[in-house]
């Protein structure tokens, strides 16, 4: 069984309490920003923020703490049917649960990307989770960040972004997100990381990383994330 367990915060002044809730959809390759600008995105508009890397780093954390073999299919399916995922969202922070655990913090690390990205190749994976992920949104109101969200798990959201950028302004952006003292902090191993799972991530069978032909692309190599911001609230705005 799979919980989901969004807490709906306090609207009331937000933006969308007088007006309508939209699915806002952001894809983009590793490092480009999104969680950042999605973050903000949402706490603007008083929406949800739906983090959906995190699920598919849940499922890592699991396989890895399992030593169950990521690459394959028939062992990390059996996984699924014995665990349960949970995203509380917060003000501030996405906890998220993998089995009634707290997690959050060590599905952050460059060996939980890796095996996130290998895991998310596999269908049964992508299947089990778009239902964890439609729930979330049935109510509207949601910024939803990931690969696929435009194409795949909201193919009708009202407004969708795919944010790109340079990938040496991606490798800088991933190396300084990356906590002090994290034994993977180091540039060369930063920039290998996010080449091997970009190419898996665009070359998968299913739902692989592309813009939904109705995507807003944006350009964030030469932007602030405040710039970002207020080309995406300008686009939202004109949806409400
Ligand atoms: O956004 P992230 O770096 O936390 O995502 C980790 C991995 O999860 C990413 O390399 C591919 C996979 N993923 C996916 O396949 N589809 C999504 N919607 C989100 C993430």
């Amino acid at each position: 069984m799979n919980t989901i367990i969004p807490e709906w915060q306090d609207h009331s002044g937000s933006l969308n309490s007088q007006t309508s809730r939209l699915v806002v959809t952001i894809d983009g390759p590793a490092g480009v920003g999104k969680s950042t600008v999605a973050k903000r995105l949402a706490a603007h508009l008083g929406y949800t923020y739906l983090d959906t890397g995190a699920l598919y780093r849940g499922i890592a954390w699991k396989v890895n703490a399992r030593n169950v073999d990521a690459t394959d299919l028939n062992q990390v399916a059996a996984l699924l049917e014995t665990t349960t995922l949970a995203l509380h969202s917060g003000e501030d922070i996405l906890s998220v649960h993998v089995d009634s655990q707290d997690v959050t913090h060590e599905i952050r690390n460059l060996a939980v990307s890796q095996l996130a990205s290998t895991v998310a190749a596999h269908p049964p994976v992508r299947e089990w989770l778009l239902s964890i992920q439609r729930d979330f949104a049935d109510k509207g109101g949601v910024v939803a960040e990931g690969r696929d969200m435009g194409t795949n798990v909201f193919p009708h959201a009202q407004v969708k972004f795919f944010l790109d950028a340079d990938p040496e302004v991606r490798i800088n952006r991933r190396y300084h997100e990356l906590q002090e003292g994290d034994q993977d902090k180091n540039r060369d191993n930063v920039q290998r990381e996010m080449a091997i799972r970009d190419a898996r991530d665009r070359s998968r069978e299913v739902a692989p990383l592309f813009p939904a032909a109705d995507a807003m692309m944006i350009d964030s190599s030469n932007l602030s994330i405040d710039q970002v911001l207020a080309k995406m609230t300008e686009v939202v705005a004109a949806h409400l």
